[in-house]
């Protein structure tokens, strides 16, 4: 089944109401020029330190840079082309890397608590105005010689910061996708009870009784 919600836009709309934070949280590709304060930017990456993690082994690392210091250069040096195009505006841009291994012992869910991490820290960018755009357009072996990132550890996404900017500032054709509606696969082909595929029977949205 391939059933969408009713589309959803850039501030989001979502099939029921979730928290006012969630629903404005997006990826934007535009971005204004002024970045986090120093305040700010410990504050996202506490949020993301504060995540749960399986044995809280915390395999999470990040390499953040700031315009125009030489990390960020770095960083941006590593973006693939199609982010290069719109991610050279963020103020901020960082590598979210995981620690695969610690010792002799395999870390298995490094990489997924490494996204809650930075799922958490989107959450607390947000509070403070700041949007999160999350990229795997980037080249990791390039980064890790960049920044002599050890073996255990491997860079999983690389990341832009900043406050929303004017869809007006960017190409023409980043501009429609900035522009275009959103959508996410409906919540009952997503949340299962008694078997795979089942919806749970709490997850249809009510029907109003006028549309009955
Ligand atoms: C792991 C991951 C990798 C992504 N890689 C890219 C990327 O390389 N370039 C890009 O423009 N967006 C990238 N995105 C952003 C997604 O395209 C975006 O989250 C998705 O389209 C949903 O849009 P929304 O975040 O605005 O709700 C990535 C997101 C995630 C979580």
């Amino acid at each position: 089944m391939t059933s969408r919600v009713r589309p959803v836009g850039g501030a989001g709309h979502p099939e029921v109401s979730i928290h006012e934070l969630l629903t404005r949280r997006w990826s934007p590709r535009a971005f204004l020029p002024q970045g986090p304060t120093k305040t700010q930017l410990r504050s996202m990456f506490s949020a993301a330190a504060w995540a749960p993690s399986a044995f809280n082994s915390q395999p999470w690392r990040f390499i953040v840079g700031s315009q125009p210091d030489a990390t960020w250069q770095v960083i941006h040096d590593c973006l693939d082309d199609g982010n290069r195009r719109w991610a050279g505006a963020a103020p901020v841009l960082a590598l979210n890397v995981a620690q695969l291994r610690a010792g002799d012992r395999d870390l298995p869910t490094a990489v997924y608590d490494l996204g809650q991490a930075v799922a958490l820290l989107t959450v607390e960018a947000l509070s403070a105005g700041f949007y999160v755009h999350q990229m795997s357009g980037f080249d990791p072996r390039q980064a890790r010689l960049a920044f002599d990132i050890p073996n255990e550890h491997a860079p999983i996404t690389a990341m832009a910061i900043g406050r929303k900017g004017e869809p007006a500032s960017l190409p023409e054709d980043l501009k429609a996708r900035e522009l275009r509606v959103r959508e996410r696969r409906a919540l009952a082909d997503t949340v299962f009870a008694a078997r795979y595929g089942l919806p749970a029977p709490w997850i249809h949205t009510p029907v109003p009784t006028a549309l009955r």
